[in-house]
């Protein structure tokens, strides 16, 4: 069955002269902010109608909270996260030297809960990691992106570039497809932005509850009918990471508000 969503893509597609594909010149890079409706962005604004600022304050108690046989709280370790957070999200995801990999900010706060309060992981999206998370980013509100400056994360920036290039699913589509070449274009109705990564965890009107990175990409992905890629995967990891470095230089918002 084609379904509107196919029929608008193909639309889109066959309306617009292709541009060259190609990356966005850093002059030219926009915010998902920039692209919305002066109600959203008055959401966004203002601390006491952003309803993602419900999370960081939940994520406050939380971090103060003791928590496994550990019987310790993040505080005990990070003392006040106004400082010991500040800029951290910023250069997330990170590469972990035990792990030989990257890991996002999620997976870092999972991997304090194991190895420092022996304590069970957060389920990816429960109401307590994305608010831990939003607390944690939120310290770097303004901050610019510095994620994968680290050269030990050179071949993950590679890789996750690559699968940004590579077309797709069912409608054979590529990330850069829409983000790079069509942004600015309308797709059903919303603006088509140029998937900068700056505002996460953030507020979704749609979900109607605060949503990770993973979460907008892996709807991206079922958007032109691919298999997402599980939570936690290193593909999803990569992409991330090569998102962040795309952002390099841009503010973060966390948390933001989008449609
Ligand atoms: C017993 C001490 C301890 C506790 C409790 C603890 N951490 Fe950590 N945390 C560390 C250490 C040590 C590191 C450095 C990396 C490592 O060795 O694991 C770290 C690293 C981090 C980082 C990465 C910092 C960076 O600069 O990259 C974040 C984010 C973080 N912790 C968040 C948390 C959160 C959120 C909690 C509570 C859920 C928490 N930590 C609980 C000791 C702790
Ligand atoms: C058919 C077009 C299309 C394709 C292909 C696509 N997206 Fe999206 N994407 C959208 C639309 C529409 C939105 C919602 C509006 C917006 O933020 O652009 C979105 C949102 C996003 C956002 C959120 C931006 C923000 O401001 O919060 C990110 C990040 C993103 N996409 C990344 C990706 C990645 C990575 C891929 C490839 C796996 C991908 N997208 C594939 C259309 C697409």
């Amino acid at each position: 069955m084609i379904s509107w969503r196919a029929i608008a893509v193909a639309t889109l597609l066959a309306t617009t002269p292709a541009l060259l594909a190609g990356e966005i010149p850093l002059d030219a890079r926009r915010s998902g902010y920039s692209f919305m409706g002066p109600d959203t962005r008055a959401m966004q604004d203002d601390d006491t109608s952003n309803p993602g600022m419900l999370f960081v304050l939940d994520g406050e108690a939380l971090w103060m909270k003791k928590e496994g046989s550990g019987d310790k709280a993040c505080a005990d370790c990070h003392g006040d996260a106004k400082s010991s957070m500040k800029g951290v999200a910023a250069r997330y995801p990170a590469f972990d030297k035990a792990l030989r990999r990257p890991v996002t900010l999620d997976q870092r706060i999972n991997l304090c809960r194991a190895n420092h309060q022996d304590a069970p992981p957060l389920p990816f999206e429960s109401h307590d990691i994305l608010a831990l998370s939003a607390f944690v980013a939120h310290q770097s509100r303004g901050a610019a992106i510095t994620a994968g400056d680290d050269p030990q994360l050179k071949p993950f920036v590679e890789q996750g570039r690559h699968l940004f290039m590579q077309r797709e699913g069912q409608l054979n589509l590529a990330c850069t497809n829409c983000h790079d070449d069509n942004f600015d274009k309308r797709l059903a109705g919303s603006p088509i932005t140029q998937g900068q990564p700056t505002g996460y965890p953030l507020y979704r009107l749609e979900w109607q509850t605060l949503g990770s990175l993973e979460r907008r990409l892996r709807s991206c992905m079922t958007g032109v009918r691919a298999q997402a890629y599980d939570y936690g995967a290193p593909e999803l990891v990569a992409l991330e990471l090569y998102l962040m470095s795309r952002a390099h230089g841009m503010p973060m918002e966390t948390p933001a508000v989008r449609p």
